[in-house]
């Protein structure tokens, strides 16, 4: 092995162009050294034979501010590990971090940074005198403002109900949070989240509201997409229609374009930062209806934890570095080991938004074909992130996931401990947590009598496992940071930029153009299927079938 790395960094150092500018990860000598290992560990790593080493859980697993992390049933070993360590230092993601904590252009193709991290450091004590010249930073005075308004609204009581609206990055935080901190809702208003396009949301979040007590927020930090738009115009006709009501009094807006929310005649505005991307939002203002059911003081916990991350990702050695662990591991199952994508199974009532949350975060960054600099990746990156809360996945897809042709890793989320008093609910969901993780890593011999095939299965399929002690405000803070981080170190391997998403702007763009010629019926230039479609959906012709 010493010979082959010797070899390697000889080579390594002719692997320029000709301008001098460094390779695409995939084509360093360390790169293609792990394929070896990844067929390798495909034919010959057997999880159930490598956990007969107690040793295997001490050296793969972690802990991290308020989340243990334990890698020893995933489909590696320390060797795969430190290959991996190796790649990471080649992609220069230690420089890159650095670069995003310290607020540089992180985000090429928008030329921003990305300053989620900031928003989560340590805000100065309210009234702390600055010094001469020096004032807040953006993202503190605008995250400030946000918690002021909170406070001054819960005190104030005057709105019992407040409706969210926003979508994506925009409305899944909300949802995930005000689920999950659920039992720290109490001296605030009722909060609704409406994100989708189709009225039966809006119309049912309204069902028994008034209007009188009715707060609207309007989260777009674009501040132009259609079904936050669409909502927004409902929810104003809604307010309007009592009479002695002057609407932007029921209203905030929640934007990095105030001056179009203002123009639109809101007079109560929030700012979110340009270098806050909106997955990464939910610590900005845009986690107003979160602070407004939970106080301030608990939003402050939710960031206090997420700093601890932080602090961790910026800290723990490489080796050590949960964000790292998983970055690595997610790079080596999708661009190594093939797999087509990861599944999440949080074993918490509170977190079933959680995949849905993680699906926006991990696909939106890391789902790109090029690199920062526009050149194919060369490899597989991210797959499909799905899930659903457990148990309830175990009667729906799980069987998949035991026996399918397909094999993915799961990730297993779970408490020690739970906040609603039936510990009989918890040693079950947790027991049913671990079991299913084991019966993935060892699977099934047939007993005699049984049905050889069905009732034996090899196993060997991997998984990961965060286990939490309680689900409270900073451990949520920090699990929720502990994925942004991993979702940056995938992508920083793979070169990519992880804060943009041009994908999802030609549909809306197509969308527009559809919305007019669903009034026209017109059809010209039409590719044939959306054509028979528009025709079949809005003018009715077709309809013989
Ligand atoms: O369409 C994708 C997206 O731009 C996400 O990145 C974003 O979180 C979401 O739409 C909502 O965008 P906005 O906050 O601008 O309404």
């Amino acid at each position: 092995m010493k010979k082959t790395c010797r070899a390697m960094n000889a080579k390594e150092k002719r692997r320029k162009d000709k301008k001098g500018n460094v390779l695409r990860v995939v084509d360093t000598p360390i790169w293609q050294l792990l394929q070896v290992r990844a067929k390798e560990c495909s034919k010959g790593l057997d999880l159930a034979r490598v956990l007969k080493n107690a040793g295997r859980f001490e050296g793969l697993s972690l802990q991290a501010p308020h989340v243990l992390l334990d890698c020893s049933k995933a489909l590696w070993d320390e060797a795969v590990l430190q290959d991996l360590l190796q790649l990471a230092d080649k992609a220069g993601v230690v420089q890159r971090r650095d670069a995003l904590y310290a607020g540089a252009v992180v985000n090429e193709t928008e030329q921003r940074p990305a300053l989620h991290v900031r928003l989560r450091a340590p805000l100065a004590p309210q009234g702390a005198s600055m010094l001469e010249g020096e004032s807040e930073d953006e993202c503190h005075a605008g995250l400030r403002t946000m918690l002021t308004l909170a406070r001054q609204l819960r005190e104030q009581a005057r709105f019992t109900d407040v409706v969210h609206i926003g979508i994506g990055g925009s409305g899944l935080g909300p949802e995930l949070l005000l689920q999950a901190l659920q039992p720290w809702c109490v001296g605030g208003p009722r909060v609704h989240v409406v994100s989708n396009m189709d009225g039966h949301d809006l119309h049912q979040a309204l069902q028994g509201l008034v209007p009188e007590r009715t707060l609207f927020i309007v989260a777009s930090k674009s501040w132009s997409t259609a079904e936050t738009q669409r909502n927004m115009a409902s929810a104003k006709a809604w307010v309007c229609a009592t009479k002695r009501l002057h609407w932007p009094d029921h209203f905030v807006a929640v934007s990095s374009r105030e001056d179009m929310a203002r123009q639109g005649g809101f007079t109560q505005t929030l700012h979110i930062p340009e270098g806050i991307g909106g997955r990464f939002s939910i610590w900005s203002a845009v986690g107003l209806p979160v602070a407004l059911a939970v106080g301030p003081a608990v939003f402050e916990r939710l960031l206090a934890g997420a700093a601890q991350m932080d602090a961790h990702f910026a800290q723990a050695p490489l080796e050590q570095n949960a964000p790292v662990w998983l970055g690595l591991l997610d790079v080596w199952y999708a661009s190594f080991l093939q797999m087509p994508g990861r599944c999440v199974a949080p074993y918490h009532h509170g977190l079933r938004r959680l995949p849905a949350y993680l699906q926006q975060l991990e696909m939106e960054s890391n789902g790109k074909q090029v690199c920062a600099n526009g050149r194919p990746v060369g490899c597989l990156t991210t797959g499909m992130v799905w899930g659903e809360p457990g148990s309830n996945g175990q009667h729906a897809f799980f069987q998949w996931l035991h026996q399918g042709t397909q094999r993915i890793p799961v990730e297993f989320i779970a408490t020690r401990r739970a906040a609603h008093g039936l510990p009989e609910h918890q040693e079950a969901l947790l027991a049913n947590a671990l079991a299913q993780a084991q019966a993935l890593m060892q699977g099934a011999k047939a007993e005699p009598g049984q049905l050889p095939g069905h009732q034996d299965f090899p196993g060997n399929r991997p998984s990961t496992f965060m286990l939490l002690d309680e689900l409270t405000p900073e451990s949520l803070g920090a699990l929720l940071a502990l994925h942004e981080h991993r979702v940056f170190v995938a992508g920083a391997v793979w070169g990519i930029n992880s804060f943009d998403q041009w994908g999802v702007e030609l549909g809306k763009t197509l969308a527009r153009d559809l919305r007019g010629r669903m009034d026209s019926g017109d059809v010209t230039g039409l590719d044939a299927s959306t054509a028979g479609l528009l025709t079949y959906c809005c003018v009715g012709q077709g309809a013989t079938c």
